[in-house]
């Protein structure tokens, strides 16, 4: 099979390894890829075709005999490339960019879940800035405050107080930065508990669960700071419970399905439900039409199955019968970052260390804002590495990831040295 990977951050190296595990896949492009994708394996290639270049993407999967495409972020997803491969009659795995709204409008996510019952915070939507104010002044604090479009997971400001809130207001619709994606604002009530991430793979019609994840979002040492994309996750998160999985499947997987499928937009991809756990109950923070980054570089090296299998048996429609087998281990994944990321970084800086591990070493390093220059590995973003590996016990598994983080080197590298912090806590008694 021919499979194209759209994306270039670490969760498509991922992806990319994961699929490259299936000897039926004799050809793995990465649209646009990054440099470790680069020489992953001789059956990868990088090819130069931006993620939102859609109509070049097809003509490519068209020219090269694509059997499979999957796409990694949100962005295509929201410009239509399922839509347009469908279309065409080309294979795809992500949602339509209707059924992407779930993630790209979350003004159309909080109707839809208040439309189903699905549990989540109380919520009201705003297109107008006196409005909101005047809202958030009768509420009491904290309150989320939400730009509803794509902002790369910087738009959203938990207000404290009145103050903060009117910033948050006057950012979002005066200053304009996050541009159209806060022409409405989402403000909701806060939910109190623990976060975690649920990720499921589905037809529309029926879903396979992957291992949960907790995903580490601020920049900072115990939870502080700016958000980020994410600095690390480990998976399997223990705050998700069989009684935690019980409940999102029963009020807010299976029911979200239903309610897409009822609205004539079937869901099929990966969905990526964001839940907020107080006393074993799950309510959804968010949804996303994708996997996590960097959830997924902790949730696939778990899988004992194989990815392309399961990709393969959803697109036959035999995915209620495919039985997805998960290691009885611990994986946690640790971000190397560019100093000052998320804000202003440099790029461009050499990296040099053990970047490389053999297969069943059960360490794995996938790369993110890398490039490939005349030999040298250089950083090329701000995100640049994200380092996993995988263990009988989380406690096993972060010794193993910081021992991997501290054989790299770049000037400025920045990472949390807290990752699974929520959940093993034993590490840091020492
Ligand atoms: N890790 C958060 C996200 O992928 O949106």
């Amino acid at each position: 099979m021919n499979i194209l990977i759209v994306g270039s951050g670490a969760r498509e190296h991922c992806l990319a390894w994961s699929v490259l595990r299936s000897q039926e896949a004799a050809k793995v492009y990465l649209a646009p890829g990054n440099g470790g994708t680069k020489d992953l394996d001789a059956r990868a290639e990088n090819i130069s075709i931006a993620a939102t270049d859609t109509e070049s993407l097809l003509k490519f999967a068209i020219e090269k005999h694509i059997d499979l495409t999957i796409v990694g972020p949100e962005q295509p997803l929201e410009l239509g490339i399922v839509n347009l491969f469908r279309a065409a009659g080309k294979k795809i795995t992500g949602p339509t960019k209707e059924a992407a709204r779930l993630e790209t409008s979350k003004a159309f996510a909080k109707a839809f879940m208040y439309r189903h019952q699905i549990p989540t915070a109380a919520f009201e939507t705003f297109t107008s800035h006196v409005a909101a104010k005047n809202y958030v002044s009768q509420h009491t604090y904290p309150q989320v405050i939400k730009a509803s479009g794509l902002a790369a997971g910087k738009g959203v400001i938990v207000a404290m107080n009145e103050r903060e809130a009117f910033a948050a207001l006057e950012e979002m619709f005066e200053q304009k930065v996050f541009g159209s994606a806060a022409q409405e604002v989402v403000i909701e009530a806060f939910m109190q508990g623990e976060e975690a991430s649920l990720f499921v793979f589905t037809d529309g019609v029926n879903y396979k669960l992957l291992p949960a994840a907790q995903d580490h979002k601020r920049i900072g040492v115990g939870d502080t700071g700016k958000n980020t994309g994410g600095m690390g996750a480990y998976s399997p998160a223990p705050v998700v419970t069989a009684e935690v999985l019980r409940q999102a499947q029963e009020k807010i997987i299976e029911p979200t399905l239903r309610g897409m499928r009822a609205e004539g937009n079937p869901f099929t991809g990966f969905l990526y439900v964001g839940v907020m756990i107080e006393n074993e109950t799950p309510r959804v923070v968010e949804f996303n039409v994708r996997l996590g980054d960097p959830e997924t570089e902790a949730v696939l090296p778990l899988l004992e199955s194989k990815l392309l299998e399961v990709l393969v048996a959803c697109e036959s429609g035999a995915l209620a019968g495919f039985d997805v087998v998960v290691k009885p281990l611990a994986a946690s994944t640790v971000v190397m970052a560019s100093g000052g990321y998320p804000d202003l970084y440099q790029t461009g800086k050499v990296i040099t260390g053990q970047c490389h591990y053999q297969d069943g070493e059960d360490v794995m390093i996938f790369h993110a804002g890398t490039k490939s220059e005349h030999g040298k590995l250089r950083t090329a973003g701000g995100r640049v590495l994200a380092v996993t590996s995988l263990a009988a016990t989380l406690a096993e598994s972060l010794e193993k990831t910081y021992d991997a983080v501290s054989q790299i080197h770049f000037e400025g590298a920045y990472y949390r040295s807290d990752i699974g912090h929520r959940a093993s806590v034993k590490r840091f008694e020492k």
